[in-house]
C-alpha cells in the first residue's frame, strides 16, 4: 500500500523508530485502518461512553476513558483494577472490533511479537491540556505480551523512559495514526503524555487526541 493513497496531511512525516530493546514506533501504520477504526469506535463510545474517571488519590482524571474487548480497565478511590463490567451500565464492556483486534495484532508482529491476541482496549481521548502523568503499564496478569497504542488525530508528545521512575525520558511526537509498540524487556518502561496542545482539528477526528492502547490483561 502507498501513501499517496490517503490525505497528504495523514502521511506522517517522520521515520519508524526504535525507542529502547522492544520498543518501537511504527508511523502512519493506522492509516489504512482509519475509517474501519473510526466507524467501530463510535459504536463502541454508543454502548459504553466516555467518562472521567477517579484516580486513587481522588482527582478527576484530564483524559476521558472507556473500553471495549473481554476486560475494560478501571480506576476509582480504591485502586486501578481490570473488570468484565462497565460499572456505569451494569453491563459487560462493547466486544472488541474486528478493526481494532487485526491492527493490534499486525502492529504487535511488525514489532516483532507474532501472535499478540488482546482482551482488552482502552480508549483515552485528550481535548487541549489532558495529559496522562508517568505510569507503568502493570496490572495486566501476562506480561510476555506487548503494549499496543494507537494515536488518532491531533499530535502529541510521548514520553517513554525505563523501568525505574527516575530513569531518564525521551519525547517521541506522535501523528496520527502512529502505532507505538513496547514489549519484552521494555514492556514495563515507564511512560506518559504531555498536556495535549490546541491544534488544527484532525479531518476525520476533529480537534481532540484519541488512543487505543491494546493489552493481553487476564
Ligand atoms: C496509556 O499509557 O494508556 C496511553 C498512552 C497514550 O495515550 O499514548
Ligand atoms: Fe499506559
Amino acid at each position: 500500500m502507498t501513501m499517496d493513497l490517503f490525505a497528504a496531511d495523514d502521511a506522517s512525516s517522520l521515520p519508524d523508530e526504535t525507542l529502547a530493546p522492544g520498543a518501537m514506533v511504527l508511523r502512519g501504520f493506522a492509516l489504512p485502518y482509519q475509517d474501519a477504526l473510526w466507524a467501530d469506535l463510535q459504536r463502541v463510545t454508543a454502548e459504553a461512553p466516555m467518562r472521567h474517571m477517579i484516580t486513587p488519590g481522588g482527582f478527576t482524571m484530564s483524559v476521558a476513558m472507556t473500553n471495549c474487548g473481554l476486560l475494560g480497565w478501571l480506576s476509582d478511590e480504591t485502586g486501578y483494577r481490570y473488570d468484565r463490567v462497565d460499572p456505569d451500565s451494569g453491563k459487560a464492556w462493547p466486544a472488541m472490533p474486528a478493526s481494532f483486534a487485526s491492527l493490534a495484532t499486525r502492529a504487535a508482529e511488525k514489532a516483532g511479537f507474532p501472535g499478540f491476541t488482546p482482551d482488552a482496549c482502552l480508549v483515552n481521548r485528550y481535548t487541549p491540556g489532558a495529559r496522562l502523568s508517568l505510569h507503568q503499564d502493570r496490572n495486566e496478569r501476562d506480561k510476555r505480551a506487548p503494549i499496543v497504542s494507537v494515536s488518532l488525530g491531533l499530535p502529541a508528545v510521548f514520553l517513554f523512559g525505563g523501568t525505574k521512575r527516575t530513569d531518564k525520558t525521551i519525547r517521541v511526537p506522535l501523528q496520527h495514526a502512529d502505532v507505538a509498540v513496547w514489549g519484552g524487556p521494555s514492556r514495563l518502561n515507564y511512560h506518559g503524555v504531555l498536556a495535549l496542545k490546541e491544534a488544527t482539528p484532525h479531518h476525520l477526528i476533529g480537534g481532540v487526541r484519541v488512543n487505543l492502547t491494546f493489552r493481553k490483561a487476564a
